[in-house]
């Protein structure tokens, strides 16, 4: 079964999510646009946290996000439990993001990287295992909030 992957943005992503899903659709994925729907201006927050919500009840195990910079998106998605989103402009930021932090969203910034840019981003998101090893631990830290 193919796996299915939520992708959101605000109108500053819209255009960049539309080319995404085709892309995502291309490699196979069931793609779960979760809006916006239009150009029209939108609060980013309404749909990192539709996202996020998905990842949290364990309903889907990655998505995809974004705004203008990325950062709005990854504020809000991080509040949710077991949510690490990673805002990457390059690929290898991606691939860090994967192998080092178990990023398991992504979070493109649309108004600061070229279409060809973001599909690269989202490749590489998509294909970098988590290295584990001495990652776990950190990972685990993060969960833990400070008390440890
Ligand atoms: C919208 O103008 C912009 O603030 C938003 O897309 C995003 O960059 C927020 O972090």
């Amino acid at each position: 079964m193919a796996e299915r992957i939520p992708i959101a943005s605000d109108h500053a992503g819209f255009e960049m999510k539309e080319k995404l899903k085709a892309v995502l659709a291309a490699k196979g994925f069931e793609v779960q646009d979760l809006g916006t729907n239009s150009a029209a201006s939108a609060d980013y927050p309404d749909y990192a946290h539709a996202l996020a919500r998905e990842i949290e009840k364990g309903g889907a195990k990655r998505g995809v996000l974004l705004c203008g910079t990325g950062l709005g998106m990854a504020y809000a998605a991080n509040r949710h439990a077991h949510v690490r989103a990673a805002v990457a402009w390059t690929p290898e930021i991606a691939e860090l993001a994967r192998r080092h932090n178990d990023a398991n969203v992504l979070s493109l910034p649309a108004r600061f990287v070229s279409e060809t840019d973001a599909e690269a981003i989202l490749a590489a998101f998509l294909s970098t295992p988590f290295d584990g090893g001495r990652h776990e631990a950190r990972i685990r830290k993060i969960e833990l909030g400070d008390e440890q």
